[in-house]
């Protein structure tokens, strides 16, 4: 097992590139399924939701070849549809997109219920009600958990879906399974998140017919065939805001490159309210916290353009640490205050429940040993060991690994005290014992 120290109470100071990103990376891999051929990926994120992405790729038939670090070619020529393995779809959430792909191209999809974060209740009967829009038949009741979808005639036909909550894997797999249905579809109430955006653009650039993306209604006409392409993925903004974050949390100053300033604007917002300095440049902002007095603010977050749900944990550490109250509402998971428990074991000074969290801001948090319980949180333990005085042992760290590329090594070079420790597994070697 792997665990992540920190010596905390050091300024970062430096530059730190940030990475492709998580939600769009697995959103446009799946998609390749719907480009007859081959299709280039660059500025891959080298995270392990990735890898497991890739594992499911080459399970159901495709050939994945590195070209360069953050380059892959992907060809799904040879895909076998209906055959990802339950193993590898469980691992993580976007193995949903495997349905929308595979309906798009074969007509029939089937794969096990995916796994992901506990950030609360996961349905995907948006997922299903735009399948069944489009004419598919949807049984989500199989023993074993897996969705298995068909059609009477091997097609799909456009028509019209309203998503009665605004779900961005519900917009995706309805863009993926739409792209070759006769005819339009148009979904309205749909996300509008950047990375709904990117994998429109990869789509059309593979020949889809996608309007809309970005906006609450999407219309997409249905084309007969679609051809791989180079594509290059967006950066990644919530590592940005995570590193963002971590500058005024430490009192320091980084320049975050690779960018797209403009889906910062929020978390930027936030933390000039909170009284650090912010600077926008064409593709990196530069944040400092040195010699400035960090504030409380409130937030609430909500699906783009509001404050993303994935940045709550990461403010949550800062605004333990931030002068007077402060208060985080959730407006998007039931489940996303976990990380409040491991924060007080820190010593802030934090009540939640399942929908918000007032945090009365204490002078500097103390390192303790504690744990991630899902990606973001994890994130936001590493901020608040930085911080922190003495030192941090963070455990479950493969949450962390599931989307930050070289979290550890970005920061070191910034001037963190942090490592990657092996530790025996302690269960593993009492099996060992006698
Ligand atoms: N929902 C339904 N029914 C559905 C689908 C969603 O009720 O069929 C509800 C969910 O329970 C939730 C809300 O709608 O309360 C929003 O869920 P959404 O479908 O938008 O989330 P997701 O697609 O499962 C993606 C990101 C999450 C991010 C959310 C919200 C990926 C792979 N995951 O999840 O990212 O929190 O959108 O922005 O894109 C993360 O990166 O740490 C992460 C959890």
């Amino acid at each position: 097992m792997e665990k992540i120290v920190i010596k905390g109470n050091k300024p970062l100071h430096g530059s730190i590139e940030v990475s492709g990103m998580k939600n769009a990376a697995v959103a446009i891999v799946f998609g390749t399924i719907l480009a007859e051929g081959k299709c280039t990926l660059g500025n891959i994120p080298l995270i392990s939701d990735i890898s497991d992405a890739f594992d499911i790729l080459t399970s159901v038939g495709a050939v994945i070849k590195r070209i360069d670090k953050t380059t892959y070619e992907i060809d799904t020529t040879r895909i076998k549809p209906c055959s990802a393995p339950y193993d590898l779809v469980k691992k993580m959430r976007a193995s949903y997109y495997i349905l929308g792909a595979e309906l798009g191209r074969f007509g029939r999809a089937r794969a096990a219920y995916p796994g992901g974060c506990d950030i609360g209740l996961r349905p995907i009967d948006q997922h299903i009600k735009g399948f069944r829009a489009l004419g598919a038949d949807v049984d989500a009741t199989n023993p074993g958990g897996y969705v298995n979808i068909t059609t009477e005639d091997g097609k799909l036909y456009g028509d019209s879906v309203y998503l009665d909550i605004v779900s961005v894997g519900a917009t995706i797999n309805i863009m993926l399974a739409a792209c070759k249905a006769e005819g339009t579809t148009v979904i309205d109430n749909a996300a509008r998140e950047p990375h709904v955006v990117d994998l429109a653009n990869f789509l059309n650039s593979c020949g889809a017919d996608i309007s809309g993306a970005g906006t609450e209604m999407i219309k997409i006409r249905g084309v007969s065939k679609l051809h791989g392409v180079h594509y290059d993925i967006i950066p990644d903004m919530i590592e940005a805001g995570t590193y963002m974050v971590a500058a005024a949390a430490t009192k320091g100053e980084l320049t975050v490159t690779n960018v797209i300033p403009r889906h910062l604007e929020t978390v930027t917002a936030k933390l000039l309210e909170m009284g650090a300095e912010v600077e926008e440049y064409d593709d990196s902002v530069r944040v400092r916290g040195e010699n400035t007095e960090i504030k409380g603010t409130y937030v609430k977050t909500a699906p783009y353009p509001g404050f993303p749900t994935d940045m709550n944990p990461q403010m949550g550490a800062l605004m333990a640490i931030a002068g007077g109250q402060s208060m985080i509402r959730e407006g998007v998971w039931d489940n996303r205050f976990k990380y409040v428990d491991e924060l007080i074991r820190m010593g802030a000074d934090i009540k939640s429940d399942s929908k918000s969290a007032t945090f009365t801001g204490v002078k500097t948090l103390h390192g303790a040993p504690v744990s991630a319980c899902d990606l973001r949180a994890g994130a936001a333990l590493i901020i608040a060991g930085l911080s922190a005085t003495g030192k941090t042992e963070i455990d479950n760290i493969y949450h962390i690994q599931r989307g930050y590329e070289n979290i550890v090594g970005k920061l070191k070079n910034v001037g963190a005290d942090i490592e990657l420790k092996y530790v025996p597994d302690e269960a593993a070697s009492l099996n060992n014992v006698g």
